[in-house]
């Protein structure tokens, strides 16, 4: 090979070793956000507003995470990360959902449809011209931390072609609500009907001549039982939970909790028996991090993620924060968490030593009698003061706790009308609520 030939490769390959990096190299102090659900969002808000550089990672070929009805149950060969059904209505009041400072429009009513609140995601990300730093259909399958930053592994949805890129701070926003908690019961290897999880319920009609077992009454356990009653064949709704029951129809049947599958039904508790051709179950969901590698720093499990401070910061490793862990929140959590998040990636404010955080954990959870370390169910105004008191961010008032607070007693009091009324708030603690008949407008363009 003469000289000139090898100074010809020999600047190729700087060319190309150059390019790499130019590739790679990401601005000091790049923010990386993964999910571009309404935390995820959320959070792009205000790392765009505080001039912190930063991209989001999202599996889904479009955001709204949750939010986004999905037909094609196994896009790009991926599971769901979506549970919206069709005649899906939220269940909290808006207000307590609403993203500070903006607003649906006056016209919304409090309970708007699930098609609704994803316009309203759009419409926000739309305004804050935020789409062009998320990064879609890349699934993040790994992250390690690599001595000084966060090394994430993350795979093309379409092309499964492999990538990896660094990141300084790190925003977990993958939410809890994607991967199904399925539980396993005696003889259900015989049964010979279908089972599914309602991740994978989108529409009453292929369900028409069935006799439905509907199991749990959360949110949707009740949601199902209400919508289902009356458009199948008979809805047995096996549960423990105690609310004012309203006058099904004669459809209706409630039942204890199952004991056991037989090969064309199943039998209850009080060994009472059924014959079932659909069971749905409403049993939850667990958190989806096992790509959190060892090296992270912290204890994940389906049910746990330990030890945060605040319900959030990686305490080992303070360089990456963790949204929508506590349970039983309303999306205003999630948006004050995404603020404290990007003021924190920002240098707005500094954390406690590691070994105050962790006293400061073990303070909180050590005295707990429930099991779920990170229930907030009496506490979440006392939390919204904590973030923004540490962080130096609005704090949002107590009439949106008490809103919650007020409509969560009140949706197992009146369970087939509680949606029929608008809430108004009317100073920082107190609201009013009138009866509005349904009407489902939703004023938002997207
Ligand atoms: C059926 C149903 C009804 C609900 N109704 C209400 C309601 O009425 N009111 C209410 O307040 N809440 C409701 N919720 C809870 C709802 O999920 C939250 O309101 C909110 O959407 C949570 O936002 P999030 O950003 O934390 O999570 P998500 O909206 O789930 O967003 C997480 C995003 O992360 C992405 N992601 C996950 N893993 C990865 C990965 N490995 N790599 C890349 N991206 C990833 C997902 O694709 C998704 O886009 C409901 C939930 C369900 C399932
Ligand atoms: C089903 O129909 C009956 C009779 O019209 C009605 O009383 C009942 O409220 C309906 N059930 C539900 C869950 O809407
Ligand atoms: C709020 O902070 C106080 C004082 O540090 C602490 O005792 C309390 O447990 C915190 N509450 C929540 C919900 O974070
Ligand atoms: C958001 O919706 C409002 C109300 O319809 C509309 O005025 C506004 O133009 C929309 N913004 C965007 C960016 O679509």
């Amino acid at each position: 090979m003469s000289r000139s030939m090898v100074d010809v490769l020999v600047l190729c390959l700087v060319i190309l070793i150059l390019d790499i990096n130019y590739g790679f190299a990401k601005p000091s102090h790049h923010t990386c956000v993964i999910g571009a659900g309404y935390g995820g969002l959320a959070s792009a808000r205000y790392l765009n507003q505080y001039g912190v550089p930063f991209s989001v990672l999202e599996a889904q070929r479009s955001l709204g995470g949750n939010w986004r009805f999905q037909t094609d149950l196994e896009e790009d060969g991926l599971p769901p990360f979506t549970g919206v059904y069709k005649q899906l209505r939220i269940n909290v009041p808006r207000q307590t959902m609403e993203f500070a400072n903006w607003p649906f429009p006056d016209t919304t009513p409090s309970f708007p449809t699930g098609s609704c609140f994803y316009k309203y995601l759009r419409n926000f990300t739309k305004a804050f011209d935020l789409e062009k730093y998320i990064q879609f259909r890349s699934l993040v399958t790994s992250v390690k931390w690599a001595d000084t930053q966060w090394e994430i592994s993350y795979m093309k949805t379409d092309s499964k072609e492999k990538f990896k890129i660094s990141c300084d701070f790190l925003i977990v926003a993958t939410g809890r609500w994607s991967l199904p908690n399925i539980p396993r019961f005696e003889g259900q290897g015989e049964f010979e009907g279908k089972i599914i999880h309602i991740q994978k319920y989108k529409d009453p009609e292929p369900f028409r001549n069935s006799r439905i077992l509907v199991i749990g009454a959360g949110p949707s356990g009740l949601d199902m039982a209400m919508h289902l009653t009356n458009q199948s064949a008979r809805l047995i709704h096996s549960h423990h939970k105690k609310y004012n029951q309203p006058f099904f129809g004669d459809n209706y049947v409630r039942k204890p909790n199952v004991k056991r599958f037989t090969k064309n039904g199943v039998v209850f508790v009080d060994d009472s028996f059924e014959e079932v051709d659909v069971v749905i179950l409403c049993t939850g969901y667990d958190f989806g991090l096992t790509f959190l590698d060892e090296s992270c720093g912290l204890t994940v499990s389906r049910k746990f993620v330990l030890p945060v401070y605040q319900h959030m910061v990686n305490i080992r490793r303070p360089t990456m924060v963790l949204l929508s862990l506590p349970t039983l929140i309303i999306p205003k959590v999630l948006d004050t968490q995404a603020n404290y998040a990007a003021s924190l990636a920002a240098g707005k404010f500094e954390l406690p030593s590691q070994d105050d955080m962790m006293a400061s954990w073990l303070q909180q959870f050590g005295s707990r009698k429930v099991v779920d370390v990170n229930l907030l169910t009496d506490q979440m105004d006392q939390y919204f003061a904590n973030l923004s008191a540490e962080a130096g961010t609005p704090r949002v008032p107590p009439v949106i706790t008490n809103m919650r607070d007020f409509n969560a007693v009140n949706r197992l009091e009146d369970l087939l009308n509680y949606r029929d009324y608008n809430y108004k708030v009317l100073d920082d603690h107190h609201f009013e609520r009138f009866y509005n008949p349904r009407e489902e407008i939703c004023d938002i363009d997207s």
